[in-house]
């Protein structure tokens, strides 16, 4: 049985901030058409589904909490561990974890993280939905790269920068930092949902594959006066697919296994990466043992391409509150994934396990409601078509506006503090999500917002030949961000833009 997301019983608080939403099935109904990408199937033995207990990753601890600030320590690096039962997977986990340590920081709080690099590759980390100075946001050639390394002039690890990356980037694009680099986190922004994971130029959708990811929760006074459950009763739940082969290890079509050489995936593959494995906080077709009582579940999807309905498109992540006490305890609820296929239509199970005393309720409204923004606010309009576009060479490239990206062209410059009207086309389904800026939907398709549309957001999903219309506001931060589809197959072949906010 789904668990059903009746209109009073599911609340959806969506990306970026806390505007109070109802997310009805009506919302989910009109999410229609499967994913873009291709099936590469195991060659692994499966496990029966909802055996695997459902992890939920460490919360991690702060170093140092002195100045009003959490200073964090995290390191990249291989692991080996236990995904499929009985099989051992190498991942490239942030402390060597899948998904890596939810950090959970406060709104107001700076909180800095000291990334060390023990990777055979370089990274570059994003914190997508947060509100971040440039130098800190994950840009593709901010690198990071592996301690011991060295930097181009002493290329020891093999890795040179511009060696393999095309007419997109130039050498002196790069910044490079050797073996560690700081990221600071000023959180000034609402309680949300927030996710980190690996940015880097032309390797994002392999790196991630392997295990860079992990959830960065914002709490503010507002959500905490809120009578949402919390604790064990809040869980993160990450989605995502993936395929093994015999051995254990994680299967992905590079052109170069070792993500040091020539990027990109092989033939069949370009539209995206799809999994046969549907893994939730990193343990396939999981169960986990709930009471009767209410739920808070942060639902991401941190799939490569695959999309979600009764939840998402890649990178997008809604909070809801479901309740479990309509089941008798001894009952089960299947999380489903109706735009899944075979088995890849199941998600997870939960079993009710007996009644419990609850005194949170759905709250009516989250935050403050967002200021609704108006079109006559727009100070610009700006037109983003996401297209499949045949390069000189023939090859096809995924574009915006029909440029592939590259570090020094600039599509947009906004002024800090405006607001502008972007107008999102695409061929195929394109999630598309913005840095630094949040933005509202005007329309899509010519018509106003569903549900699952409204309040403020940085990632919405272009269906094929849909025109999604969105206003922008820019603020926080002036600087070079970036602009792109998420799914990171598409990502990787150049679809990205810069736009400068001045
Ligand atoms: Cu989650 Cu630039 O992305
Ligand atoms: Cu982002
Ligand atoms: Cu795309």
């Amino acid at each position: 049985m789904r668990p059903r997301p009746s209109r009073r019983g599911v609340l959806g608080l969506l990306a970026g901030a806390g505007a109070a939403v109802t997310v009805g099935a009506a919302g989910y109904a009109q999410l229609t058409a499967p994913t873009t990408g291709r099936l590469l199937r195991s060659t692994a033995e499966l496990p029966p589904p909802f055996r695997v207990p459902l992890p939920v990753p460490p919360v991690a601890r702060p170093v140092t909490t002195g100045g009003g600030r959490d200073g964090y320590e995290v390191v990249q690096r291989e692991a080996q561990v236990e995904i499929l039962p009985g099989l051992k997977t190498t991942v490239w986990g942030f402390d060597g974890l899948f998904p890596g340590p939810t950090f959970v920081g406060r709104a107001g709080r700076p909180v800095s993280v000291r990334v060390r690099n023990l990777l055979p590759v370089p990274t570059s980390t994003h914190l997508h939905g947060g509100i971040t100075a440039p130098d800190s946001d994950g840009y593709p050639t901010d690198l990071l790269l592996p301690v011991g390394c060295g930097n181009p002039a002493r290329p020891s690890g093999g890795w040179t920068p511009g060696a393999t990356h095309g007419d997109h980037v130039g050498p002196g694009d790069w910044q490079l930092h050797e073996g560690e680099k700081t990221y600071e986190y000023p959180l000034d922004q609402a309680a949300a949902t927030l996710w980190y994971h690996d940015h880097r130029m032309d390797f994002s959708g392999p790196q991630v594959w392997r295990g860079l990811a992990g959830f960065f929760l914002v709490h503010d006074d507002t959500e905490q006066d809120l009578p949402l459950p919390t604790g064990e009763r809040d869980l993160p739940l990450m989605l995502c697919d993936r395929s093994f082969a015999a051995d254990g290890s994680l299967r992905y079509p590079s052109l170069d296994d070792s993500c040091t050489g020539t990027p990109g995936v092989r033939d069949g593959y370009g539209s995206g990466v799809l999994g046969d494995v549907m893994l939730v906080n990193g343990a396939p077709w999981p169960a986990a043992e709930v009471t009767a009582t209410r739920y808070r579940l942060r639902l991401l999807n941190a799939s490569n391409a695959r999309r979600y309905r009764l939840t998402l498109a890649p990178a997008e992540r809604f909070d809801v509150v479901v309740d479990f006490s309509a089941h008798p305890p001894g009952s089960t609820v299947t999380l489903v994934n109706t735009l899944g296929e075979g088995r890849m239509r199941q998600v997870m199970r939960f079993h009710v396990t007996h009644r419990d005393k609850d005194d949170t309720t759905v709250p009516t409204r989250l935050a403050a409601p967002a200021p609704r923004l108006g079109r006559e606010q727009a100070a610009a309009v700006r037109n983003f078509g996401f297209r499949r576009t045949e390069g000189p060479d023939e090859r096809a490239r995924w574009t915006i506006n029909g440029r592939p990206f590259t570090t020094g062209d600039t599509w947009a410059t906004p002024r800090l503090d405006s607001v502008e009207l972007w107008r999102l086309s695409s061929d195929f389904h394109h999630p598309v999500h913005l840095h630094l800026a949040q933005f509202q939907v005007l329309t899509r398709g010519g018509r106003p917002p569903a549900a699952t549309d409204t309040g403020w957001k940085d990632t919405v999903d272009v269906r094929p030949y849909e025109v999604a219309e969105v206003l922008v506001r820019f603020r926080g931060h002036r600087g070079r961000y970036l602009l792109h589809c998420h799914n990171l197959e598409h990502e990787d072949m150049a679809m990205m833009a810069n736009f400068d906010v001045v």
